[in-house]
């Protein structure tokens, strides 16, 4: 990527404290971005800005819980003032957790979809509303995961969210085309992070059992969900619209194709199936 990639554009990045945005943070500032952080704790904002700044990077953080659209327009109006107008959101900031369903309280969905769904309408809105007044152009990416699309036990609140995200970005990379704002969306599978691992992975087991299952056999980095994320708020993404840009190393595709647990049998089954079939 051309290291002047993000040169002078100000990304505001929720939930930029810690994994993902985190990694989106430094990734971005590193092509020339200045970063904009928001997030509940200031502990993790404050040391991912200190690293941007300690490489020659410029970075700001406020504190607000996205679920509270007061708090949300706050930020954004103290993150303006202390680097200049937004170019970039990413809708990153986001709770989850693994619970049998009927074991879920109404608190613990409203929880989860709040930070999740309403807490990126809140964002989005408030950056739309940046750029409509102030005709300006701007680039949304939103951090989906890969069951918006098909469901996923266990994490139902989530999956919800996501996929009321996702109706989001499409919804606005239409209607707000014409403000000249753009929306996109990346659907991660699993990339080992302390947040989403500790909630999602909490054993050894299960942790290699999911890892068998990628056919790239390895989880994700961090780091190379930040590239495909510069390329994507980038002008270099100009043209792409309401996508969904799937990052999985093919697990989505594995658990979706019908024989392709048969991955998981001997050489010699399959030479006894073949003399059992009469091949
Ligand atoms: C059942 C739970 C629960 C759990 C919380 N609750 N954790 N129920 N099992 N493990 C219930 C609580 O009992 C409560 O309901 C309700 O949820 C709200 O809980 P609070 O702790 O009061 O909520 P809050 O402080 O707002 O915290 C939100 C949170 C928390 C989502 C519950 O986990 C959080 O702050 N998470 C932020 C970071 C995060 O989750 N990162 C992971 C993202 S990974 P009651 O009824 O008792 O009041 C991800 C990727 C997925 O999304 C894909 C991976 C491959
Ligand atoms: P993470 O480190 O737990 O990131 C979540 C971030 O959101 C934290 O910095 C958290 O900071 C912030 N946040 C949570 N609730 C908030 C609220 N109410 N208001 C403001 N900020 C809030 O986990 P992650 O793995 O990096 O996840 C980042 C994104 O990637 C999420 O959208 C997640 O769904 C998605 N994702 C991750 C994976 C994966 O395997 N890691 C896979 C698919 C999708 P505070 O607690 O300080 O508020």
């Amino acid at each position: 990527m051309a290291p002047d990639l993000l040169a002078g554009r100000v990304a505001w990045i929720t939930g930029g404290g810690t994994g993902l945005g985190r990694a989106m943070a430094l990734r971005f500032a590193s092509l020339g971005g200045k970063i904009a952080l928001c997030g509940r704790r200031q502990e993790p904002l404050d040391e991912t800005a200190q690293t941007i700044r300690d490489a020659g990077g410029e970075a700001a953080v406020a504190t607000c819980d996205v679920r509270d659209p007061d708090a949300v327009q706050a930020v954004l109006e103290s993150l303006v003032e202390q680097l200049g107008p937004i170019d970039i959101l990413v809708n990153n900031a986001a709770g989850n957790f693994l619970c049998p369903s009927e074991e879920l309280s109404p608190n613990g969905f409203d929880a989860v979809v709040r930070i999740v769904l309403h807490g990126t309408f809140h964002c989005t809105r408030a950056a739309g509303r940046h750029w409509i007044e102030t005709k300006r152009p701007g680039s949304v990416l939103n951090i989906a995961a890969t069951y918006w699309n098909t469901g996923s036990g266990f994490v139902l609140a989530s999956a919800c969210a996501k996929a009321g995200v996702v109706a989001l970005t499409r919804s606005l990379a239409v209607e707000w085309a014409r403000h000249g704002i753009r929306l996109n969306a990346i659907a991660p599978g699993p990339i080992p992070t302390e947040g989403a691992f500790s909630r999602l992975m909490p054993s050894d087991a299960m942790l290699e059992s999911r890892r068998r299952k990628i056919p790239a056999q390895r989880f994700g980095t961090p780091e190379e969900l930040a590239d495909l994320a510069a390329f994507v708020v980038s002008d270099a993404g100009s043209w792409m619209r309401g996508e969904v840009v799937t990052f999985d190393g093919g697990e989505w595709l594995r658990g979706a194709g019908e024989f392709n647990d048969l991955l998981e049998l001997p050489p010699e089954t399959w030479e006894a199936l073949r003399k059992g079939a009469g091949g």
